[in-house]
């Protein structure tokens, strides 16, 4: 076996491409995927918004995905020092890593609210836990969940969580320790591991909650939802928050992609190998929606709900439902996997920048990243209680009213995000040398015409949009 020179010192690769396309898959399919998509898709109406946003997945995020893989696998090293690389392969201006330090930048300042919001997951884990606990004690473990308590109550526990700084705080303290204890350990022995270990055990829970929900709730009518489109709801904000949604869920423009490709061994086929993850990805998300909807459309509530759909809408319909209890407690340990295997491809994105570029060892690296995303995670998480007021960007209209956490999201997801995938499309589709990138992705002379055809073209233009559209909300007539 050949060692790859990664300049990561030693052994750090993928030992396979499926361990490659396991820990991509487990980087891509996370909160984006079990929570942002059903509250997208729902709030927007259901099906116009999901057909439009499969397009944006094969037409924009397909090519920025190969791009990502194709920059680290012919760089090697983490994101910077990978696209410096291939600008000196291309004879280009070195100034392009540039857009890799804004990347490792926007993933550490996700990762920070990520696992905040990993972190109510874990809370819930622990409810459900309890209470299925507490239901085997009683001799009944196939009841529904919660038994007695009120929508109001289900509804408030949310409002208590926020309101304890305390309880926010060890939550997100246990989520991020466990990210930053895989990503220490390093690629092959950590990330490896996990996303070996963690995501045949995910696919296994999807399906099976899937079939419940299949079974016990309205599946026909979450498909009719879900599929059918109502053009009339494709807004232009509604188009804007599906195509943000699909460069979020196939984790680009913040350097991961680019970060695990650097681990990829020679040979492997890069084409392919983007399209089973954009699949995986995309497969989840609609997964996703037909495991939640059936549920939530048999108890009769409403898809609309907004964030709040996963953590008080559902747990109320786990109540009336057979088994709610054992399944609620299922459901949210597999958000809690899918969000811990999509964390750890984000805070290596700063770990190996910090190998790579200031020479720093892999433990310090991680430890320092992993403790600066933390401490911005309690400024976040504070900002629900303590620090309510504060509205860090306040002086910017788009942020004016806008909290800690909503904040970073906001401007990472609107700013960083197609910043990222602006400067990829622009240098793959205009800038890299053709011969290197026609050698490196063995793509067939026509899908290689494509795959730079929509790089060159429509990616730069629809990102664009988002981008301004994003910061001049009212050119869409929103406010
Ligand atoms: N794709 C992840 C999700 O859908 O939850 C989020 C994410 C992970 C974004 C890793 C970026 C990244 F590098």
């Amino acid at each position: 076996m050949v060692a790859i020179s990664n300049g990561q010192g030693g052994e750090q690769g993928w030992s396979s491409r499926s361990a490659f396309i396991l820990a991509a898959i487990g980087a891509a399919v996370g909160l984006g995927n079990l929570w942002r998509f059903p509250t997208l898709a729902g709030e927007s109406g259901g099906g116009a918004f999901v057909i439009f946003y499969i397009g944006c997945v094969f037409l924009l995020g397909l090519p920025l995905l190969l791009a990502e893989i194709f920059i680290g696998r012919a760089g090697q090293t983490d994101a910077v020092g990978s696209i410096r690389r291939v600008a000196e392969q291309s004879r280009v201006s070195k100034r392009w890593s540039l857009f890799g330090g804004l990347g490792a930048l926007a993933a550490f300042l996700i990762v920070s609210f990520y696992s905040v919001v990993a972190g109510w997951v874990l809370y819930y884990a622990g409810v459900f836990a309890a209470d299925f606990g507490s239901a085997v004690l009683a001799g009944d473990p196939f009841r529904g969940a919660l038994a007695g308590e009120s929508q109001e109550q289900i509804a408030g526990r949310m409002g208590n969580l926020f309101a304890d700084p305390m309880l926010l705080l060890s939550m997100h303290f246990l989520f991020m320790g466990a990210t930053l204890f895989i990503v220490a350990r390093g690629v092959s022995g950590g990330i490896e591991k996990a996303a070996t270990w963690l995501m045949p055990g995910f696919f296994v829970l999807l399906i099976g909650i899937t079939i419940y929900g299949a079974i016990v709730g309205d599946v026909g009518e979450a498909a009719a939802f879900l599929f059918t489109p109502d053009w009339s709801k494709l807004t232009p904000e509604v188009m804007n928050s599906a195509l943000g949604q699909a460069l979020f869920s196939l984790s680009l423009g913040v350097a991961g992609i680019i970060t695990y490709g650097s681990y990829i061994r020679e040979g492997t086929k890069l084409g392919s190998t983007a399209a089973a993850i954009a699949f995986a990805d995309t497969g989840v998300a609609l997964i996703a929606g037909l495991m939640i909807f059936p549920i939530v459309f048999a108890v009769g509530l409403d898809p609309a709900a907004g964030p709040t759909l996963v953590f008080q809408t559902l747990p109320f319909a786990f109540e009336s439902m057979p088994a709610g209890s054992l399944i609620g407690l299922l459901f949210f340990v597999l958000i809690l996997v899918a969000a811990v295997t999509s964390s750890i491809s984000l805070l290596e994105v700063p770990t190996a920048w910090g190998v790579g570029e200031l020479g720093w060892s892999r433990t310090t690296s991680a430890l320092v990243f992993g403790a600066g995303a933390f401490a911005i995670g309690v400024l976040c998480l504070l900002g629900y209680n303590v620090l309510s007021d504060v509205r860090p960007l306040g002086f910017w209209s788009i942020f004016a009213e806008t909290d800690i956490l909503d904040t970073v999201d906001g401007f990472t997801g609107k700013i960083m995000l197609p910043l990222g995938a602006l400067f990829t499309s622009l240098f793959i589709g205009w800038r890299a040398d053709r011969r290197l990138l026609e050698t490196t992705t063995g793509l067939s002379r026509g899908m290689f015409t494509l795959w730079r055809f929509l790089l060159a073209w429509l990616c730069p233009i629809a990102v664009t949009i988002i981008l301004v559209t994003g910061l001049f909300p009212s050119l869409l007539g929103a406010e």
